[in-house]
């Protein structure tokens, strides 16, 4: 089975983004044939510096292959290394029903939010669409906010095969059922958009700091404590055992603990956690060459797979000779 999905690349991975996707994207490489990809095109649509976009795209690399990324069994490329897409987001845009993409919300929301309205954030949908399609995907792991993408995709693939005859699987959305909503150090959801995330890899000394700084209520220290709707527990549910929750929830319960406390044993946990990681991660940072050679290689694998697709569709539409 063909797993693919792609990752914005809009700065240093943050722990709900672990949690909620990288997490997942991990896992089902081991038990599928994964394709992933750095989304430099749709991150276009948002009009970051180019300074900026470069080394985002970097970062996202480092995070992800620090994180276990296996590159010699999973094709990891940049998107931009192959513009066989944005040929096939064309052909198919001219397939794609204005209706369509009138009624996907993320256009809106972005808009609402102060993108500005361009093209690009309209027609994200038909890029986003080619990329699955391209590679002949099965299954696209994704969080619940971009399940409509996947449904105009299926759209776009059976309008398609209709009209040409069949040549696109029709994927399946595989929606990532994410540890919740990863809270961010002020209790909204984390979000790079919020500045209130706790970046991977981080100094642990920032990453103590900002644990140290979450938002709690105001519940004297004798008495007891909503773990429930606790931002600290929540983040203490993703990194401590089963055990070891057991006793916080019921010293919760008890009353006489401060949230000092249960900070502290949250910002140690949480830098155990990704320790292991970290010092990998700084062997990329010191061999970039590498990182580059190793997406290289990973776009050289995917265009093997695109080339042939957009072959099909353009002898199907009539395109060439
Ligand atoms: P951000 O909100 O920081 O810009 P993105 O929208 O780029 O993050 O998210 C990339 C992936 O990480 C998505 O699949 C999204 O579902 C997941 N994700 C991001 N933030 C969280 C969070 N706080 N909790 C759970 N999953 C998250
Ligand atoms: N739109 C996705 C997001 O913001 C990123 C993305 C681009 C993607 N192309 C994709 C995800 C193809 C899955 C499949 O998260």
């Amino acid at each position: 089975m063909r797993v693919l999905s792609g990752i914005q690349p809009s700065g240093r991975l943050h722990i709900g983004n672990f949690f909620g996707a990288m997490n997942q994207h991990l896992k089902l490489q081991t038990e599928h044939d994964a394709f992933y990809f750095i989304a430099e095109y749709h991150a276009l649509t948002s009009n970051p510096s180019p300074k900026e976009l470069k080394k985002h795209t970097l970062d996202v690399a480092m995070d992800y292959i620090a994180l276990g990324l296996d590159t010699k069994k999973t094709v990891f490329w940049r998107q931009s290394d192959l513009p066989e897409v944005t040929e096939l987001a064309w052909i198919l845009s001219c397939i794609t029903p204005m209706g369509l993409l009138q009624r996907c919300v993320s256009y809106k929301d972005k808009v609402a939010q102060g993108l500005a309205p361009n093209h690009g954030l309209f027609a994200y949908p038909v890029l986003q669409a080619a990329d699955i399609l391209i590679f002949n995907s099965d299954l696209v792991p994704v969080g619940a906010d971009q399940k409509q993408h996947i449904e105009v995709t299926r759209d776009i693939a059976i309008k398609f095969n209709n009209t040409y005859g069949e040549i696109f699987t029709v994927p399946e959305e595989h929606i990532i059922e994410s540890v919740a909503v990863v809270p961010g150090i002020d209790g909204r959801k984390m979000s790079k958009s919020y500045n209130n995330t706790i970046e991977i890899f981080e100094s642990e000394k920032r990453v103590k700091k900002k644990i140290m700084s979450i938002v709690t209520d105001s519940t004297p220290v004798e008495q007891p404590k909503d773990y429930e709707n606790c931002n600290v527990f929540a983040l203490l549910k993703l990194v401590a055992s089963p055990d070891e929750l057991k006793q916080w929830e019921s010293k919760y319960k008890a009353g006489g603990m401060g949230y000092g406390d249960v900070k502290k044993r949250l910002a140690e946990l949480m830098i155990d956690y990704f320790k292991p990681y970290r010092e990998k991660r700084t062997e990329l940072e010191n061999n970039i060459d590498d990182v580059k050679q190793t997406l290289a290689n990973g776009a050289e694998r995917a265009k093997t797979v695109a080339q042939k697709t957009l072959q099909k569709v353009r002898k199907a539409v009539g395109l060439g000779n």
